[in-house]
């Protein structure tokens, strides 16, 4: 056979081997591929080198090497389709494969807890009112909480019942009897059973004293305000207060009250009423309603009841009145020269009435499906 038959043949065969083997589209049709071409026993290009024996003696060695050659050509073309096969076949690490059908993720951001998003607003209310924000201790003395607010240690108000001492065994220097200690250890269980508990055992970072207590009311802070200012004072301030009540839809032993303080000359209950009126239009409706209760407290004389009603009954909000001359004095002010408005609101009644809330233990259980709807 002449040498340019046997390497037509060999080129032929190389064409349609690659060819086969490019156009199998799965390892089974590959592998037909490679049977038919180079097959052990009947393969074409085994049929192929049969004729090798035919082709003249003396270009026989050029014929060898040419086959050589295609021989290994058509191997590593199976081979390149092999790769590339596998490669298909694995899971895509890198190919960007996007469904554009499948749900997205949701990612849920955090918000401020509607308490929070309450007294922000208040205080940007009463900023607007020209008053500035001030804050002070939730760990008060008997002096801030109770005497200089005109309320003597004999006071029902300074009761250890009515209130979180911190050191309950000699809470008002009274001796305790039976009752009233089991009836502490009744609030202390209340207090403890709560998510987050109170803390009504004495902490021990906290000063030892018996005169220590969770202050009951922001008013405590008219008095560090008036110590450490001269009228004018024009001052709110938001914070938790702690009574040992049973909570109910309405009580919780940690509410939040807000604090308004006005010392200056010529103050009268006009202010007080007109900046309350003020306060409850931005903070609830332009057609809110205010209504003051005749009341009594120690540190104001008169005292009110401060009542507010929109679209529905009255609610009571909190208390208020002219600052007592008494406190006053014990703040080293001249009662002739000045006098004051003050007014305590219970936040959580606010918050509440705003958006609907019915109990308000909701709003201290952190259940994420009933904050994420503020
Ligand atoms: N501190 C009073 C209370 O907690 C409210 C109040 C504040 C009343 C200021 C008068 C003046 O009930």
């Amino acid at each position: 056979m002449a040498l340019s038959n046997f390497l037509t043949e060999l080129d032929a065969l190389l064409d349609e081997a690659t060819d086969a083997f490019a156009a199998a589209c799965d390892a089974a049709a590959l592998e037909a591929a490679r049977v038919q071409f180079v097959g052990a026993k009947s393969g074409r290009l085994k049929a192929v080198q049969k004729g090798l024996g035919k082709v003249d003696k003396a270009d026989r060695p050029a014929a060898g090497k040419r086959f050589n050659e295609v021989k290994q050509a058509i191997e590593s073309a199976h081979q390149a389709v092999v790769e590339r096969l596998a490669s298909a076949s694995r899971p895509a690490a890198t190919a960007r494969c996007v469904d554009p059908t499948v749900p997205g993720d949701c990612c849920r951001l955090g918000r401020l807890h509607p308490i929070t998003q309450t007294i922000e607003e208040l205080k940007e209310i009463m900023g607007r009112l020209g008053f500035s924000v001030v804050d002070g201790p939730e760990v008060e003395d008997q002096w801030h909480n109770f005497e200089a607010l005109n309320i003597p240690p004999d006071h029902p108000a300074c009761n250890p019942l009515e209130n979180f001492y911190l050191d309950q065994g000699s809470a008002g220097g009274e001796r305790q009897g039976d009752k009233e200690t089991r009836r502490q250890g009744e609030i202390a269980a209340t207090a403890s059973s709560l998510s987050p508990p109170l803390p009504v055992s004495l902490s021990p970072c906290l000063p030892v004293s018996p005169s220590f207590l969770l202050r009951s009311q922001t008013s405590t802070v008219q008095i560090r305000a008036m110590e450490r200012m001269r009228p004018p004072v024009r001052i709110i301030s938001c914070g938790r207060v702690y009574r040992p009540d049973t909570a109910d839809a309405t009580h919780y032993p940690m509410f939040h009250q807000i604090e308004g303080l006005l010392v200056d000359r010529g103050v009268t209950m006009a202010d007080l009423k007109s900046t309350l009126r003020l306060f409850a239009r931005s903070a609830f409706a332009d057609d809110v309603h205010i209504r003051f209760r005749p009341s009594f407290f120690p540190f104001t004389e008169p005292s009110v009841e401060v009542d507010m009603s929109w679209a529905d009954g009255w609610i009571e909000m909190g208390g208020a009145g002219m600052v007592d001359p008494n406190v006053l004095r014990a703040v080293g002010y001249d009662p002739e020269e000045f006098t004051g408005f003050a007014f305590g609101l219970g936040i959580e009644r606010i918050c509440a009435r705003r958006h609907g809330i019915a109990d308000i233990r909701e709003l201290f259980k952190n259940d994420v499906r009933f904050l994420h709807q503020f």
